[in-house]
């Protein structure tokens, strides 16, 4: 088959490319935060590539984006999705891959004739990175289900406004109902960002999961107070328990072993001043792992540990969850196929968990599900740095294509 149904390389090497334009960070890499004016042109120009291709486009109300090529049955459709928007010092591929090839794949059936049994799509779903508003995967949590629309709708982000008014302003709180959908199987097709593939040297991987990730934002209260004239056993410094907590995370990983990930990754201090004793602390802890009885203890101990240490400091401590994912398994039929796909094109392979969320993780409480890892260089992302040669891109979008015209003649 891979004689007669081939990705245009090229094609989808210029589609990242002209997408990446879109929120171009000046020295490389790209900022299309969520519902940003940078996602709105984004969006636009899937929207205009979808067209281009005779899709049928849907836009939902919490503004996924859903390409339909129709099959020749009006059976359930296969998926193909990720996302668009990234995180604020983004790189050009997470994401961007897995949409733009899914589009390639539509191009490839085309130019074969092919019309598939079953319907095909390509989705883009809202806000996957859950940086500017928590959770992550959050399109794709109404698109399935678990997050009620209007409680997506409500969320306020980092810079004080709604995931409603955003949308609106930026013309992307669509008509189309969401929950409608049961997709017959979910493919996504996603760099690594992680060092695992380049490391073993391996061209493709097989994701057999992700593991569970849990957010949680917490906010200390205490005294500001001069810095020069407070006596160090007199004060109630939000600072100070911020640095323990952060410090504890640490410990709690080496204490856990190599499989927990800790991360703070956002701190704000107030007034943030050098000669002020800090009134409040607020910051953010990112745990992951793929255990999930692993990731409940550590989240036990971090949350008993907080609440110690405020105590001792005689300052208030609040928290409240902002993402709460137990690992996931994938299908186990489309990991095997994902397997012998990338072996039947000679590539070598091996099988692996994801360490970051996607937007497939949510969609396999759905319908069977997999995912397509390619090796990312120096295994970075979320820097703008972020970079995987063309060769391994197209490789995974040929896969992807293979995989899917499989499940879409199912
Ligand atoms: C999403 O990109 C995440 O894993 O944080
Ligand atoms: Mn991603
Ligand atoms: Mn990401």
């Amino acid at each position: 088959m891979s004689g007669q149904l081939q990705i245009d390389g090229p094609g989808l090497l210029a589609r990242i490319q002209a997408l990446g334009r879109i929120g171009a960070l000046a020295g490389g890499g790209v900022c299309r935060l969520a519902l940003s004016e940078e996602d709105r042109r984004g969006r636009d120009q899937l929207v205009a590539w979808m067209r281009e291709l005779e899709l049928e486009v849907s836009i939902d109300r919490i503004g996924n984006i859903v390409g339909t090529l129709a099959g020749r049955r009006d059976l359930a459709p296969v998926m193909m999705g990720s996302h668009i928007d990234t995180v604020a010092t983004g790189g050009l591929y997470d994401g961007a891959l897995g949409v733009l090839a899914g589009l390639e794949v539509v191009a490839a059936l085309r130019r074969a004739g092919i019309t598939p049994e079953r319907p095909v799509q390509v989705a883009a779903f809202t806000n996957e990175e859950g940086s500017r508003f928590a959770p992550d995967m959050m399109g794709s949590l109404v698109y399935q289900g678990d997050l009620p629309l209007e409680a997506a709708l409500d969320t306020v982000g980092i810079d004080g406004t709604s995931v409603r008014a955003n949308l609106e302003r930026i013309g992307y709180a669509g008509p189309a109902p969401v929950g409608v959908g049961r997709p017959h199987a979910y493919l996504e097709l996603h760099v690594e960002q992680g060092p695992v593939l380049e490391h073993e040297g391996l061209e493709v991987g097989a994701v057999t999961g992700v593991q569970g990730i849990c957010w949680t934002e917490f906010t200390v209260s205490g005294v500001s107070n001069h810095a020069g004239t407070t006596p160090m056993r007199l004060r109630h410094d939000a600072g100070a328990v911020f640095v323990e907590i952060a410090r504890f995370v640490r410990t709690l990983t080496q204490r856990y072993g190599a499989g927990q990930l800790g991360t703070v990754g956002h701190c704000r201090l107030h007034p943030n001043l050098v000669n002020v004793i800090p009134a409040e602390a607020i910051f953010t802890v990112d745990l992951r792992n793929t255990d999930k009885l692993a990731l409940d203890g550590a989240e036990a101990e971090l949350l008993a540990f907080a609440a110690e240490a405020a105590a001792q400091e005689g300052v208030e401590i609040t928290h409240r969850s902002l993402a709460r994912f137990d690992p996931v398994a994938f299908a186990p039929a489309l990991v095997d196929l994902v397997e012998r796909k990338a072996q039947g094109l000679g590539r070598s392979v091996r099988r692996l968990p994801s360490g970051a969320g996607h937007d497939a993780q949510i969609m396999a409480r759905l319908c069977p599900a997999a995912m397509i890892f390619v090796p990312s260089v120096g295994g970075l992302s979320h820097n703008p740095a972020e970079y995987t040669k063309d060769a391994d891109l197209i490789t995974g979008a040929q896969i992807l294509l293979e995989a899917l015209f499989d499940l879409s003649a199912a």
